[in-house]
């Protein structure tokens, strides 16, 4: 039997959580990212052992530096991250991982038992969960949109009321606030099986808007974001000049898409002394952003990605 998308409630907070068979939780936690989407119109997709065959090939390219500093950007539940770190000890390569998305800090806001919605900090909302079922937002049926809809308004409302609060998480930790009877729950929108892996530290970072993690990284990889899919080309280019001045000299960026089949095409990619990059190795077919990547102007005062006043929240798949 295929499992159902399991409500934030039940995967976070354990109620109804499938307590047999672990592939069967896997399954419904990737149900779950799937069906997750963020303001920007790009999905929390992910899946366990997706970049197996990346993490293979990057372990004998990796730079010499020890312990590596590498960052996972646009990470969804973290499980790739986690699943990337467990390899690397495993071959004894001593690193330190920071795992970064857009949205790492969440809300589950309840109305009694009956009613749910898990929100970003912003009062976006991602899921609504009624009587225990998960409705995916926006609902991709008319009907249901239609159907749905005082709902999703109750539920907007209700976000509304805990905004100051949301914006201010990181002051205020993991308790619940309650306001008329309505309850704001924080939560971390990654897997609840990194819990068992407290090495892997995860950050919310927008890497369209975020410069504070100039030169720290000996590798940056970047899995199933930099999709033409997702963002135009002047978009990509800010992202990838921002990944680029995360890199400290000689440093490596991964860049991969899985297509549908769920075939990984990434390339490789070192920064040179001059701040251009060239392509190190290839999976499959390569990067589909390997010529945006390649033809990046040299180093220069720009590469601090400069914020227009526009968020990734304006550009759509
Ligand atoms: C398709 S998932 C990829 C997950 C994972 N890297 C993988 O390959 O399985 C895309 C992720 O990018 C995140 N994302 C979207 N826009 C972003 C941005 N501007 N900065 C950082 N992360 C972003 C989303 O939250 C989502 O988790």
């Amino acid at each position: 039997m295929s499992a159902t998308v399991p409500t934030a409630f039940q995967l976070y907070f354990g109620a109804g959580r499938p307590q047999h068979a672990a592939a069967q939780s896997e399954e419904s936690e990737d149900l779950f990212f799937h069906s997750i989407e963020l303001r920007n119109g790009t999905r929390k997709t992910t899946r366990h052992h997706r970049l197996d065959d990346l993490n293979a090939l990057v372990q004998d390219l990796l730079p010499p530096h020890r312990p590596l500093e590498i960052m996972d950007v646009a990470v969804s539940s973290g499980i790739s991250s986690a699943e990337w770190l467990v390899s690397l000890e495993r071959a004894g390569i001593e690193c330190h991982m920071l795992a970064g998305d857009a949205v790492v800090d969440a809300f589950l806001i309840s109305l009694g038992r009956g009613l749910r919605a898990l929100a970003d900090k912003t009062g976006h909302l991602m899921q609504l969960d009624i009587a225990g079922e998960a409705v995916r937002l926006p609902p991709p049926r008319r009907r249901d949109r239609i159907r749905y809809m005082p709902f999703i308004l109750l539920m907007k409302a209700a976000a509304r009321l805990f905004g100051a609060q949301t914006r201010a998480r990181s002051q205020s930790g993991n308790r619940p606030w309650r306001r008329l009877g309505i309850t704001c729950q924080p939560l971390t929108l990654m897997s609840p099986s990194l819990r068992r892996l407290p090495q892997l530290r995860a950050v919310e970072d927008d890497i369209l808007v975020n410069t504070s993690y100039a030169q720290r990284f000996h590798v940056v990889r970047a899995a199933n974001i930099l999709n033409r899919a997702y963002f135009d080309v002047v978009t990509l280019e800010r992202m990838l000049l921002n990944l680029r001045a995360r890199l400290l000299p000689g440093g490596m960026l991964i860049v991969c898409r899985t297509n549908e089949s769920g075939v990984n095409h990434a390339t490789v990619f070192a920064l040179g002394d001059d701040g251009r990059f060239r392509a190190s190795a290839r999976l499959n077919e390569g990067s589909e952003i390997a010529d945006l990547v390649l033809q990046l102007p040299p180093t220069s005062h720009r590469d601090a990605a400069p914020h227009s006043g526009q968020t990734s929240s304006d550009y759509r798949k």
